[in-house]
This record gives structure tokens, C-alpha cells and sequence, in this order.
């Protein structure tokens, strides 16, 4: 493959010291030898190679770099990353799993690539030109690594539509079941890898699952935009009074009652709810749950939405404010990148504010160890959260 070279503006030298995977558009003086957006490139400060990484002339992030130095992009060099993941994921996880995120686009030091890891099968997501031409090596390297079963992929990001890409999903090696059964701290769930939502699970709330559950005792609990109602079981498990689990998608709730069977716990009475959330929690009855877990959809992928999602946010939460019973708990969410911790709060005082409620935070969530981040890079920082105690 050959490495096309982008010539940095050599006033632009922070591009590269200060180790950001992303060089914007704005900092590049040139770029030689140019076949296709996607390609390969060497990074140049004059006549020094600083950084090696993939170029795109049509994006706003022009290139993302793969390694801070001149190297070669081969099955070599992916293995090597994917063996740095799995060493780190496996000793960071010790063993309550066989379900991660073995690599998290920058986190792991891959921009545009996410690997889910499903006990023997893999999901790859590409997001970008440069990581859809590097998708066969990507496969031989991951099969080096791993032998798995089966390897899927699920590319549907929205930033692909910013590289001018189609969505794909297929299979690209071995076979992918209809079902995969995953173990997670001793329950089983179910994954339903080419029908599911996101890669097919929600790895990133494994350790809020054991947070909630630890607090569900004896409560009455609402489970909101429950999915494949993960939380829900532990909650279960660690012994709810009630519990309600409601969703919009009738497939995500037909997979909540199939994690019920395999776990060999029977749902009570309206425990899982087809229904709005929205139109749901306007027609709760005031102090009845003492639990309440709003984990939506991203309400907003792009600059543009991004004040619709902030009144959506705050419309969900202080209608659960309101409702929620003295003493209660709420487990709160947003996956929107583009709302930051900061922002988030700021929603949820708002919102205290305005149901006339006194709020206590009691610890701000974040995705869990699988899901680390560059500290050279806070974007991919999607998903946040607090648990909050109402007076
Ligand atoms: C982020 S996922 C929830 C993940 C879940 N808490 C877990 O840990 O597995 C969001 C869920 O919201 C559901 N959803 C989207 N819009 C909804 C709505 N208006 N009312 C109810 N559920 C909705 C989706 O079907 C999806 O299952």
C-alpha cells in the first residue's frame, strides 16, 4: 500500500505535540502523493516523519494518526494493538466476563475502529475511509489473535455518512448465530448479534448494573429505555419489591424476557411495558417508584440538535424528579457525546429546579474499564452519568 505524505503548517507543531489523534484540516500545508481518501499516509514536519495515520481531504478531521511515529500499517502492527488491548481489557476485567470492548476507536489507539468481543465471535465497527480500506487486514490479524468462530460487521456510525459512506452489515468471516449467550458476574444474557441494537449489547453499562443493583433492595423500581433489561435482572437479583421495565421496541423486550429464562427468573406482573417512556412517565402516579433509571437513546448526534436533546433531557428527568418519591434514587443517563459531564449537570439542575425538588449527587457513572480513554483525547467520552439522591 503506499503511504500518501501530509506536509504540516510547521507553525502548527501542537498538532503533533500535544499527541492528539485528530489533525484538523487546518494545520496541513500539503498533501503529496495522494491516491484516495482513506489512504495511508506519513505525517511530515519538513523533512521529519512524526506521525504515521490516514487521511481524509474531504472531512474536517483530515487525518487521525495511528502511531506517533514512522511505522508500517500491516497485520503486524494490529496484532500487536490487538494483543495490547486484549492484555489490557482481560487484567482490568478479571474474568467477570467473557463479553468487552476490545478496542475503543481511540482509546486503544485505532481512531474510527470499535471491536466488540462476544465470548468466540468479534463485531468490528469501521466509522472511517482509512479504517474500510484497512478492513482485510484488520480480519487476518484479528483471526491471528483470536480464532474466533465468527466476525461481524456492523458499520452503521453517523459520522460514516460524514466520510461519505454507506452503512454495511456482514459477515466476514466464520458464521454469526442467531443468538450468543454471554456471562457477565455470574447472570447470562443473551446477544442478538445481527438483529440487535448498537453491537448487539450495552457492554459499557456493566459496571452501572452492579451499582444500581447494589442499591435495589426492597425498592420499587422503574426501569426506563430498559433494552434487554440487563439492569432490570440485577436489580432482581439483589431483590426489588417491584420492578417495571419499559421500551418502545418490542424486540428489545422479547430479548428481556428471554435473559429472564435463562437466568431462571420468572417476570411478575407488568414487568416488562411496550410503551413511550416519555408518555409513560407522565402518566406515572407521584411517590410510587423509589427507583428510577433513565438510560435513553443518544438524543443527539450533530451540533445542530444538540439544544432539542438538551430540552429532552431535561424534560425526562424532571418529570421523573417529580414523580419520584421521597428518599428515591435516580440512576440518570445521556450517551451523547456532544453533552458533556458538565452540561449534563447543569441539565439536571434545571430540572431539580424546576420540579421543586432538593437533589443530592451521590456519584457521577461513566462506561466501564473496557471503555478507557487517551487522555490525549476526550471526544470519545460518550457516555456519563450520575446517581442522584432525592430529598
Ligand atoms: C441506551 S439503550 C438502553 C440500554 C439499557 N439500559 C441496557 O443497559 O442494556 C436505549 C433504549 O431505548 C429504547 N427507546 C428509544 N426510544 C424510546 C422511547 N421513546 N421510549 C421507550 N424506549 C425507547 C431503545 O429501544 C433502546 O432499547
Amino acid at each position: 500500500m503506499e503511504y500518501a505524505d501530509v506536509y504540516l503548517k510547521p507553525k502548527r507543531r501542537e498538532a503533533i505535540s500535544e499527541k492528539s489523534p485528530w489533525i484538523f484540516s487546518g494545520a496541513i500545508e500539503a498533501v503529496r502523493e495522494f491516491d484516495e481518501d482513506g489512504q495511508l499516509c506519513r505525517i511530515r514536519l519538513g523533512d521529519d516523519v512524526v506521525a504515521t495515520g490516514y487521511v481524509n481531504t474531504q472531512t474536517n478531521i483530515a487525518v487521525r494518526v495511528l502511531e506517533f511515529a514512522d511505522v508500517q500499517v500491516n497485520v503486524d502492527f494490529l496484532r500487536r494493538r490487538f494483543e495490547e488491548s486484549r492484555r489490557m481489557k482481560e487484567s482490568l476485567l478479571q474474568g467477570c466476563t467473557d463479553a468487552y470492548r476490545l478496542i475503543h476507536a481511540e482509546g486503544d489507539r485505532l481512531p474510527g475502529l470499535v471491536v466488540d468481543k462476544y465470548g468466540d465471535y468479534l463485531v468490528m465497527q469501521s466509522s472511517t475511509a482509512g479504517i474500510d480500506n484497512l478492513r482485510e487486514l484488520i480480519m487476518e490479524a484479528l483471526v491471528a489473535v483470536f480464532q474466533p468462530k465468527g466476525i461481524l460487521e456492523k458499520s452503521s456510525s453517523t459520522s460514516r455518512k460524514t466520510e461519505g459512506l454507506e452503512s454495511v452489515q456482514q459477515v466476514l468471516h466464520g458464521e454469526i448465530p442467531e443468538e450468543i449467550v454471554v456471562e457477565e458476574y455470574g447472570m447470562k444474557y443473551a446477544v442478538d448479534l445481527l438483529g440487535g441494537q448498537k453491537t448487539g449489547f450495552f457492554l459499557d453499562q456493566r459496571e452501572n448494573r452492579r451499582i444500581i443493583a447494589q442499591h435495589a433492595q426492597g425498592r420499587t423500581a422503574l426501569n426506563c429505555y430498559c433494552y434487554s433489561a440487563t439492569m432490570g435482572l440485577g436489580m432482581r437479583q439483589a431483590g426489588v419489591a417491584t420492578l417495571h421495565n419499559v421500551d418502545l421496541s418490542e424486540g428489545a423486550l422479547e430479548l428481556a424476557a428471554r435473559n429472564y429464562e435463562l437466568n431462571g427468573i420468572a417476570p411478575g406482573d407488568g414487568e416488562f411495558q411496550e410503551a413511550d417512556v416519555k408518555k409513560f412517565l407522565g402518566e406515572i402516579p407521584k411517590d410510587f417508584y423509589d427507583l428510577i433509571i433513565l438510560d435513553p437513546p443518544k438524543f443527539t448526534a450533530s451540533k445542530r440538535t444538540v439544544n432539542a436533546a438538551i430540552k429532552g433531557y431535561k424534560h425526562i428527568n424532571m418529570t421523573a424528579l417529580r414523580k419520584i418519591k421521597s428518599g428515591g434514587l435516580l440512576f440518570t443517563f445521556s450517551c451523547s457525546g456532544l453533552v458533556d459531564m458538565e452540561l449534563f449537570r447543569k441539565i439536571l439542575f434545571y430540572a431539580a429546579k424546576d420540579a421543586g425538588r432538593d437533589v443530592r449527587v451521590v456519584r457521577p457513572l461513566h462506561a466501564d474499564v473496557d471503555h478507557a480513554l487517551s487522555i490525549y483525547h476526550r471526544e470519545n467520552e460518550y457516555l456519563k452519568g450520575l446517581m442522584l439522591y432525592v430529598l
